[in-house]
């Protein structure tokens, strides 16, 4: 029970980012050196660290802090292609792993590769072979345990933001990231004073190729194994089941 709030409430911190981004001028993001004076200065390393961010998860308040949270904030969360979003996650996390994350490198994808990898005699870090393996395992939570939430950035949707428990005001899709970030902003009352970044053109197009390229070799058998852990996330969300890569 426990481990599922911390899951949901990785979900919440993006809340509570725009609850006080109207406050963020002045005060709120705390770090060891003092507050930072606009978004734009907050280091990466210290934006997902929420003992230093002065930005609380949902699972650090009491139960009835937690559902007037639920009542009355403005919640959402932004979805993307599921396949994609592994992707992209195991390429930010095991292959360019910047230095203030080193566990994902040191700890987590050697514990994959210890269990998953097929050729034992083969040396190279984690391949994304490896991550779909364990991914797709029906008894991946043995590792997710031990992972603890590092697991936030590879667990399914369903899991991490319970759509089904929680009301959300908006989910949002990356594939219209370019409507959606406005709209969200407006829906949330604090357009006039924060906007999203400039988005580069096409990074939020769903790119097949690089799909297919990612999963190519991979046997079916594991690409529909993690298919079938992953198909509540593709459902829900309006995401089509890939066909070209299971079939
Ligand atoms: C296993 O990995 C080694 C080292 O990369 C390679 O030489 C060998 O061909 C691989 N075996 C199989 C069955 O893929
Ligand atoms: C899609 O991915 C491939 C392979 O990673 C890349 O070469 C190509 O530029 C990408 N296409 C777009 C439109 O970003």
């Amino acid at each position: 029970m426990h481990h599922q709030w911390l899951l949901l409430a990785a979900c919440f911190w993006v809340i509570f980012m725009f609850m006080v981004a109207s406050k963020f001028i002045t005060l709120t993001f705390k770090d060891p050196d003092g507050a930072f004076s606009s978004i734009e200065e907050i280091p990466e390393n210290i934006v997902h660290d929420h003992e230093k961010n002065g930005l609380p998860r949902l699972s650090s308040f009491s139960d009835s802090e937690i559902q007037k949270r639920l009542n009355l904030y403005f919640k959402f969360f932004i979805v993307r292609d599921p396949f994609e979003r592994l992707i992209s996650a195991f390429k930010d996390k095991f292959v360019h792993n910047p230095r203030f994350e080193p566990w994902y490198r040191h700890e987590i994808a050697p514990g994959i590769i210890r269990k998953y990898r097929k050729n034992r005699t083969e040396t190279k870090g984690l391949q994304f072979e490896d991550f779909v393996r364990y991914l797709g395992d029906p008894n991946h939570r043995w590792l997710d345990v031990q992972f603890g939430d590092h697991i936030i950035h590879w667990v399914t949707y369903v899991e991490l933001c319970a759509p089904c428990e929680i009301t959300y005001s908006v989910i949002g899709h990356h594939e219209t990231l370019e409507d959606d970030a406005p709209y969200i902003l407006k829906e949330a009352g604090i357009d006039h004073l924060v906007s999203y970044p400039t988005i580069p053109p096409g990074i939020t197009v769903y790119n097949k190729t690089k799909v297919e390229r990612y999963f190519s070799g991979i046997s079916k058998r594991d690409i529909r194994r993690l298919y079938a852990r992953f198909e509540g996330d593709f459902k829900l969300f309006g995401y089509r089941e890939p066909d070209f890569l299971l079939n």
